[in-house]
């Protein structure tokens, strides 16, 4: 399989990880943060450990917590959900921003009388910030909430420069940046962000399992999870404090330990380096296919590893089904689970789009496969592909 859907998971992992997952969980994985034994305190340490790993990664020591959780999807619906909302105050997304954005806002604004507010793009698809602080001053924000990079376009939001007019009006900010930890260089103090999450199956290359936030030092929300985490067990709540407070239930040791080596690994190569070239030579190929549509970050601004496309003619899914079934190539189809941003790249007879996203582990002959197999893409292949697989809407 040529592998080109690391948007969604990067794959293969490391072969530390691999390694790392699979000694921890037949010699250590014991339950951290409970037990006294030495096995019980030596799992903690390692816990410990990782979180300084992680706040070293962006230079935020002294100013953040970091909280651990199972998935960065988790880890949105507690900081949105534990944000302390009034009703009619406003939240404002930019139309870049993910499911695991989109619907915990949605549910909040049908529950809570929030209101939900979209930034404003340009012409080009970048944010428009003039338009973007008219839009505060006479709605001003509660909460702010970007991508750090678009997994349809691989556009690098700018954040910061959000972040710092939102600020001014007083918002809580927070950067998703499952798309962008490990590969997009951030440093905590020039965000501006009072919360940062990030998914340590993606741009990490750990194993599903382990995501968190890093979360401002003062900065506050109300628990959403409860539960047991073996801190003043007779007490029916949980701490008052981050980032115990937000912490529970028994934690994947052996993820964990799979994400410090992941850790380790990402100081011996450069993942935005590699998926720069990868993604220069694709841009640079993709033009050379008849009828094709590609929709990428805006003029002038950073372009991750991750580019989508269209063929005329063909439906998105239609397309990752042929390359799929003829030469072995993964890509995703469809909408990317990031709604918001279709109606902007008018893919609609599309049905979305099919997206291209590269990895360290990926190579210029992996794009040559690719762009082989669409100037051959022939819809005779169709017939051969289980109906159900093409009507997929995702
Ligand atoms: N959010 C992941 C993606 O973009 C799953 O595919």
């Amino acid at each position: 399989m040529i592998y080109l859907d690391n948007a969604a998971t990067t794959y293969p992992k490391p072969d530390v990880v691999y390694d790392t997952v699979d000694r921890y969980n037949r010699t250590k994985a014991v339950n951290p943060g409970r037990g006294a034994y030495a096995a019980a305190r030596e799992a903690t340490d390692m816990v410990r450990n990782v979180k300084k790993k992680l706040i070293s990664l962006i230079d935020a020591r002294g100013q953040a917590e970091v909280v651990l959780t199972p998935s960065v999807t988790i880890a949105l619906n507690q900081i949105l959900l534990g944000f302390p909302w009034e009703a009619g105050m406003t939240a404002y997304i930019t139309p870049y921003e993910h499911n695991a954005v989109i619907r915990p806002l949605a549910l909040l604004e049908k529950r809570r009388q929030i209101r939900i507010r979209t930034l404003p793009l340009n012409e080009t698809g970048a944010i428009d910030l003039p338009k973007m602080e008219e839009m505060f001053r006479s709605e001003p924000p509660a909460l702010v909430c970007v991508t750090a990079v678009s997994n349809v376009t691989g556009y690098v939001l700018p954040a910061a420069e959000i972040f710092r007019i939102a600020r001014r009006f007083g918002a809580f900010t927070v950067l998703d940046a499952a798309q962008a930890l490990g590969l997009v260089k951030m440093r905590f103090a020039a965000l501006g962000a009072d919360v940062v999450t990030f998914a340590g199956h993606k741009t990490l290359y750990a194993t599903f399992g382990i995501a968190g936030f890093y979360i401002r030092n003062g900065a506050d929300l109300n628990e959403v999870l409860t539960g047991g985490n073996g801190i003043k067990s007779e007490d029916p709540f949980m701490p008052r404090y981050m980032p115990e407070k937000m912490e529970t239930g028994s934690m994947n040791s052996p993820a964990i330990a799979g994400l410090e080596a992941a850790l380790g690994w990402l100081t011996t190569v450069d993942p935005w380096r590699v998926e720069a070239e990868l993604t220069e030579y694709l841009l640079a190929r993709l033009p050379e296919v008849k009828g094709i549509r590609i929709y990428k970050a805006p003029e002038g601004a950073p372009q991750a590893g991750v580019v989508s496309f269209n063929i005329e003619g063909f439906r998105a899914n239609e397309v990752a089904a042929i390359l799929d079934k003829t030469a072995d190539i993964a890509v995703r189809a469809g909408h990317h689970c990031a709604g918001l941003i279709h109606p902007y790249l008018d893919d609609r007879v599309y049905d979305g789009t099919v997206r291209v996203s590269v990895g360290v582990f990926n190579t210029k002959e992996d794009i040559d496969r690719l762009i082989d197999a669409l100037h051959t893409i022939d819809p005779e292949v169709l017939k051969s592909i289980d109906k159900q697989i093409l009507r997929g809407n995702c």
